[in-house]
């Protein structure tokens, strides 16, 4: 399909295409152990050397066995190499390659999805040292690449998902349409339907062609391809969690998070990268608080001085490689870090300023990441007080709840007098559907929102439709206690310093800062002054007048 330097790649059947591409000479094959079980009729019918699987096989012991082995194998340098296997096997083959008795010929057949868009083509090969991604390589393009769509029938789903990562990536940089193809299908679709998937690993080889042609040996613009990569080598290095192809789906839902920051990618772009890794079974959040990452970040290869190369996305197949300082970078991290659940109280006077709270709310959760958004509230039924409900709440819900039983009739009331107030419900049953389209998770704190859930939804659906029911004990009690909101922090996994909780109420307000959140009080000035007075902190004072762009700011002091 194209050339790279002197290298060929072909996209076609590898049983057609590699008796015409061997040069008439020896041959060694070098894979692992996963592909000769898989494709064993391909590997035996060559003389071939096994290296161990995974990245910690990717490193200078592994090369010292493949180059021993060769040396007891007789190869000398007409015998050709040839790689068939994933990243780590093309890696090791492209470094042997270049370095035996000064280098030998060599080629690829990729056998994952990754290497066939990435990791085979382009003349780059890496090995590891103390756990640092790619340190010593060479640059050395192989004399042909051959990938085979249907060489990845045995590959599993996840390492198909790590491929897409790398494909997502492609697009990202440089194909807005190869995005869109991918955004009209799907993970299924594409493990199945032969013909879509050799047009996406054409489409996304194509990038990676393009850019490595514009410059072989990654002078300027190759460095586009790094799009994620920093983050991903970071990840990989601190946590065995994800594998590459993962690794680097965080990191792009990242680069693309740093990027809208700097206002420099829009925020509806930024969510469909991250929606795209969703749709294509990937990861998108971080798997650990990014300061601990910030170390293995530091040591980057890529780090020229104080200045780190990021490359960030402008819009969907548009990047920018930008140099920040090192400081400029940590500081977009750590804000991104500070804050990582958010509670929000639904009831009460908050439905007289219900859109704008909700519309703040919602584009800080976005902000964050859309990481966790708790509806939280100790009262029944908004600015109804307590005698209010206990005097219409209906008979299904007090026998759930073991409160006092009241008549239809006072149901009827209920209903009648809350229909005044429908939006609080109906916001919260948005904000849930809003948030769970997301992949928010959504829990319900206290029984009040839970109550009002119920009233549109029953029970066992509201079940489906939440990822959990924290403060079920707290229905007798109805007073804010700062326990709910230390309930509420422990279920999302964050501590309360990391909370931000938007509350009306004093007792309330109290609640959350004896827990030890931040409070957002969606008070008057007067209130949030007075509870000042009393020796309450971490209020962000009054909610009036403001904007998100303040409270954004307010929040992230
Ligand atoms: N040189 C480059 O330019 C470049 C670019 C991107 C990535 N890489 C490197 O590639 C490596 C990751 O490559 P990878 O994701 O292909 O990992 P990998 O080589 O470890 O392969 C993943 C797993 O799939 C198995 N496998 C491979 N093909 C299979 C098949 N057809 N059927 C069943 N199982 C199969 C392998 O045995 C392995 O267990 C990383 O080290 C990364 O740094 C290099």
């Amino acid at each position: 399909m194209g050339e790279v330097a002197n290298s060929r790649v072909y996209i076609g059947s590898v049983e057609q295409l590699l008796p015409q591409l061997l040069p008439k000479c020896r041959v060694i094959v070098i894979t692992d152990s996963n592909i000769d079980r898989c494709h064993h009729a391909l590997i035996s019918s060559y003389e071939h050397i096994i290296i161990g699987l995974g990245e910690q096989a990717k490193n200078l012991t592994t090369l010292e066995k493949v180059y021993t082995q060769l040396m007891d194998m007789g190869a000398d340098r007409s015998t050709f190499l040839l790689g068939i296997g994933g990243g780590i096997v093309t890696d090791i083959t492209g470094f042997v390659g270049a370095t035996y008795m000064r280098g030998v010929d060599f080629g690829f057949i990729p056998t994952t999805l990754l290497a066939m868009v990435d990791a085979s083509v382009g003349g780059k090969n890496g090995v590891n040292i103390g756990g640092f991604k790619n340190m010593v390589g060479t640059f050395l393009q192989p004399n042909f690449v051959i990938c085979d769509a249907a060489k990845l029938s045995t590959l599993s789903d996840r390492e198909f998902a790590a491929g897409l990562a790398e494909v997502i990536k492609a697009a990202v940089i440089a194909d807005a349409q190869l995005f869109e193809l991918l955004e009209s299908s799907d993970f299924d679709t594409l493990r199945t339907d032969g013909e879509l998937l050799s047009r996406v690993v054409e489409a996304a080889l194509q990038v990676k062609i393009d850019v490595v042609a514009a410059d072989e040996r990654e002078r300027g613009l190759r460095r586009v391809l790094n799009l994620g990569h920093t983050i991903a080598h970071a990840i990989e290095k601190s946590t065995r969690v994800y594998n590459h192809g993962e690794a680097v789906a965080v990191g792009l839902c990242c680069v693309a998070e740093v990027a809208e920051r700097l206002e420099k990618l829009s925020k509806a772009d930024t969510l469909r990268i991250k929606d795209l890794c969703v749709r294509y079974n990937l990861p998108t959040e971080l798997p650990e608080p990014i300061t601990k990452l910030l170390k293995a970040i530091r040591k980057d290869k890529k780090r020229e001085g104080d200045n780190l190369h990021l490359i960030l996305p402008t819009a969907i197949g548009a990047v920018e490689d930008l140099s920040l300082s090192f400081d400029e970078v940590e500081n977009v991290f750590k804000k991104r870090d500070m804050i990582k659940g958010l509670i929000f109280d639904m009831d009460g006077t908050l439905i007289q300023n219900m859109p704008y709270h909700m519309k703040a709310f919602n584009v800080l959760a976005e902000r964050l990441g859309y990481q966790m958004l708790q509806p939280v509230t100790n009262k029944f039924y908004g600015r109804h007080n307590d005698e209010i409900f206990s005097a219409i709440a209906p008979q299904w819900i007090i026998d759930k709840y073991g409160l006092q039983y009241l008549s239809d009739e006072k149901e009827a009331i209920y209903r009648e007098l809350y229909a005044g107030n429908v939006r609080l419900t109906d916001g919260l049953a948005e904000l849930i559907a809003d948030a769970k389209s997301k992949g928010v998770k959504c829990y319900i704190g206290s029984a009040g929102p839970r109550v009002n859930l119920e009233l549109i939804w029953n029970g066992a659906e509201l079940d489906d439709k939440i990822d959990g029911y924290i403060c079920g004990d707290d229905i007798v009690n109805f007073k804010p206690h700062p326990e709910v909101f230390l309930k509420s922090c422990e279920a999302m996994g964050v501590s309360p310093e990391e909370c931000v909780v938007f509350e009306d109420a004093i007792s309330g307000i109290k609640a959350g800062w004896a827990a030890g959140c931040k409070v957002v009080a969606l008070s008057t000035t007067a209130t949030v002054e007075a509870l000042a007075a009393d020796g309450v902190e971490h209020i962000v004072p009054n909610f009036e007048g403001m904007t998100i762009a303040s409270l954004e700011e307010m929040l992230y002091k």
